[in-house]
């Protein structure tokens, strides 16, 4: 690519001429590889890792992480689109991240946090081929050569770290790395997948261009490796997946029959105790849980219907225009606000995004129920 680049440049410089000759040639088909403009599909593309990735994949990659995972992960993989999610795209992630590590990620997600599970065997969208051209695409943003971290060995002592942790990671990722303004540290499929040399890496280098710092001159070397054995002190086994039932769309309406909700016609979002106490004096709704279907059979609230954001265009029959519609999601309002910005294309008017979504309304100790059903 910047060969194509270059010689285009300095075409352009040398004369004009030159440029009509070329632009024939290239018209002739004489140099067809380098004048195509250069789509990643139609190239093998060789990245950091020094992989070859067959022409196709990376574009399917890309339409598959464009309909899932840019809502969240921001273009490119930035990161930091919505509910801080991390830099997908960060070289010194990318220089650590196996793709055992990031394809675990996908499928599995990380229980407890926003990242869903994706995987179909955990009733996501995603089947095995869909998450290794994911993987490929991500890969294919690596800029820095991998490093060998999993061979490399760490000692250190977990309970010598915690003043450590508590001064300098805990306001971030949460008191015993349940995550909090940023990821967790403590997720299962995570410490199942990330290698103490992974975490001794991280920790040492942080993520330039993220809020992460590198520790290498702020810490000691061993008490950096102290932190490595407290974050994995903190592992339990990893869940085997249970066979998800099939999901039901009945009963649709919350209070079939009931008054119309004092919602105010304009603006996007509406308080969750609004919902709340509209719901219960009566008012009828519709509630559209828009996360991904492992999230909602775990737990989705009392009354709730499955719409997986990605899927609202198939599923938008099962919907009614008469009757207001309140979407949410934990993101707070990514996934939720897919499900909006559809309807009100479909010309819905009766429909609002539930503001703070999922987890104020659980944090409210407000009905919740598992299952298939709403
Ligand atoms: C100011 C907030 C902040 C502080 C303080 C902080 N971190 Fe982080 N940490 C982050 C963010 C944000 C990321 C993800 C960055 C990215 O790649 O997008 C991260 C990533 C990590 C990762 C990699 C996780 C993964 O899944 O890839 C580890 C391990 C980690 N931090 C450990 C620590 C430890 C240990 C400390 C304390 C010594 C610490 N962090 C302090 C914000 C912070
Ligand atoms: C609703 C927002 C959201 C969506 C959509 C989403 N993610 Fe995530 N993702 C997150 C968050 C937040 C985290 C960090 C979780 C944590 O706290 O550990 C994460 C973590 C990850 C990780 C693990 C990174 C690490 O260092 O541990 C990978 C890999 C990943 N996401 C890939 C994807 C892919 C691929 C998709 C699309 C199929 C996707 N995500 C969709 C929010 C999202």
């Amino acid at each position: 690519m910047v060969k194509v680049m270059f010689s285009r440049v300095s075409f352009v410089m040398l004369s004009g001429r030159f440029w009509l000759v070329a632009a024939l040639a290239c018209w002739l088909g004489l140099f067809s590889l380098q004048c195509s403009s250069p789509k990643p599909s139609n190239n093998a593309n060789t990245n950091g890792n020094g992989n070859t990735t067959p022409p196709g994949v990376l574009e399917q990659g890309l339409a598959l992480y464009n309909t899932y995972c840019v809502l969240c992960h921001g273009e490119g993989g930035k990161g930091y689109k919505a509910d801080n999610a991390n830099a997908l795209s960060n070289p010194e992630f990318l220089a650590i991240a196996s793709d055992a590590f990031l394809k675990a990620g996908i499928v599995q997600g990380r229980a407890g946090t926003t990242m869903s599970a994706w995987g179909k065997e955990f009733g996501g969208p995603l089947s095995d081929e869909d998450v290794d051209k994911l993987v490929a695409l991500i890969r294919s943003w690596q800029t820095k050569a991998t490093q060998d971290v999993d061979s490399k060995t760490i000692e250190g002592v977990a309970t010598r770290a915690e003043a450590l942790y508590e001064f300098n990671c805990a306001q971030c990722h949460g008191k015993t790395g349940e995550g909090g303004e940023y990821m967790s540290l403590n997720n299962p499929v995570f410490l199942s997948t990330a290698s103490d040399g992974f975490l001794w890496y991280s920790i040492t280098n942080g993520r330039p261009g993220t809020v992460m710092p590198g520790f290498s001159s702020k810490l000691t070397p061993q008490g950096i490796n102290d932190l490595v054995k407290l974050i994995r002190s903190w592992q339990k086994d990893v869940e085997k997946p249970k066979p998800l039932p099939e999901r039901t769309y009945v009963p649709l309406v919350i209070n079939e029959g009931g008054s119309e909700p004092a919602f105010p016609a304009e603006g996007r979002f509406i308080p969750v105790d609004t919902v709340k106490a509209e719901r219960d004096k009566g008012a009828a709704m519709i509630l559209v849980d828009a996360r991904p279907p492992a999230d909602y059979i775990a737990n989705h609230i009392d009354g709730a219907v499955s719409i997986p954001f990605y899927d609202v265009a198939k599923l938008t029959d099962k919907l009614r225009k008469d009757v207001w519609i309140v979407s949410y999601c934990a993101c707070p309002h990514a996934e939720s606000g897919v499900v909006y910005d559809h309807l009100k294309k479909q010309g819905f008017t009766k429909i609002k995004v539930l503001d703070e979504g999922y987890n104020d309304w659980r944090d409210k100790k407000y009905p919740l129920k598992s299952g298939p059903n709403p």
